[in-house]
């Protein structure tokens, strides 16, 4: 066996600095995980160019960021739209010859259509809103990832994509999509130095599902909801967001990683407070 003992490992100069001087875009990143990615990512050291429909939350988190000592810009697109994300595009490219990271993470569950009265145009915006845009601000970012050397590409789907999910298997079909176009790109990118990786988050607090809200009284049942025994906050998702932007990762890609505090692994198994033991019945539902 031979010991090759030059490594080509990227090597991490500052372990507090993740990204620093790379070029981060990130949809949805005026609110909830996207805002929280926005922010760590800014505070590693990237400068953010981040997407978001809502004037408001993107120059909020703009702000925020460039109060903080960091760098970012927002941009006000609707990323369901070509035309307005390539006008992103080339107002991000003609200030940056390439970026390293891109997170997309736009998706919505709603509106909720059940199955049986759903509809080709409630399918088309679960299309538009959980896969169009993945493909869309993908395409226009690649080449330019690819003629500067490479980078990470993070896409934000679900837990719901990765097991069965009965509330509108429509949404759950796209952000299986979304989670096997992770992988599949993943294939053909690696030799342009390229890591293509998605998470699939569950139970995160944000303006789209306020388990806080929805929950009042029930707070002790977090110990059966999850297998953590809490709720999810956009910083544990933003946290996964950076091992896979960052070097950190820098053997890893085609990979989904449920970001849940547990509930895939546990699928089908409740913890029981009264009984103070895993049950596959829950009683008093
Ligand atoms: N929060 C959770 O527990 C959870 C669970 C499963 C999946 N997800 C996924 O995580 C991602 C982020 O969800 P979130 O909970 O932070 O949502 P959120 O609604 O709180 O935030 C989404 C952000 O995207 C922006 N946005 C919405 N539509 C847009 C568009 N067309 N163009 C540009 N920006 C747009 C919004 O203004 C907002 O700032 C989504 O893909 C969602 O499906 C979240």
């Amino acid at each position: 066996m031979t010991d090759d003992l030059s490594s080509n490992v990227p090597p991490i100069e500052d372990w507090n600095r993740l990204l620093d001087g790379r070029v981060a875009v990130v949809t949805g990143g005026g609110g909830g995980i996207g805002r929280a990615i926005s922010e760590l990512f800014a505070r590693h050291g990237a400068h953010v160019e981040l997407i978001d429909i809502d004037p408001d939350s993107a120059r909020a988190t703009e702000a925020e960021i460039l109060g903080a000592g960091g760098s970012a810009r927002a941009h006000i697109a609707d990323v369901t739209d070509f035309a307005a994300v390539s006008e992103v595009a080339a107002a991000v490219l003609a200030e940056h010859p390439a970026i390293q990271v891109l997170v997309n993470n736009v998706g919505d569950y709603r509106p909720l259509h059940r199955f049986r009265e759903s509809s080709p145009e409630s399918w088309t915006a679960m299309y538009d809103i959980n896969l169009f845009h993945m493909f869309a601000v993908t395409r226009v970012f690649l080449e330019s990832m690819i003629d500067g050397g490479g980078g990470s590409i993070v896409n934000v789907h679900s837990v719901e994509g990765m097991r069965g999910y009965p509330g509108d298997p429509v949404y759950g079909a796209m952000k299986a999509a979304a989670a096997a176009f992770t992988t599949d790109l993943a294939v053909g990118m690696g030799r342009h130095g390229i890591r293509v990786n998605g998470i699939g988050p569950d139970l995160t607090q944000t303006a789209q599902v306020d388990y806080i809200g929805t929950s009042v009284g029930h707070e002790h049942l977090w110990e059966a909801w999850a297998p953590v025994g809490r709720l999810g906050r956009p910083e544990d998702q933003a946290r996964v967001a950076l091992f896979l932007a960052s070097d950190l990762s820098a053997f890893v890609t085609g990979h989904n990683v449920p970001v849940d505090g547990g509930t895939r692994a546990g699928g089908g198994w409740f913890w029981s407070p009264a009984e103070r033991r895993f049950v596959n019945r829950p009683k008093g539902l």
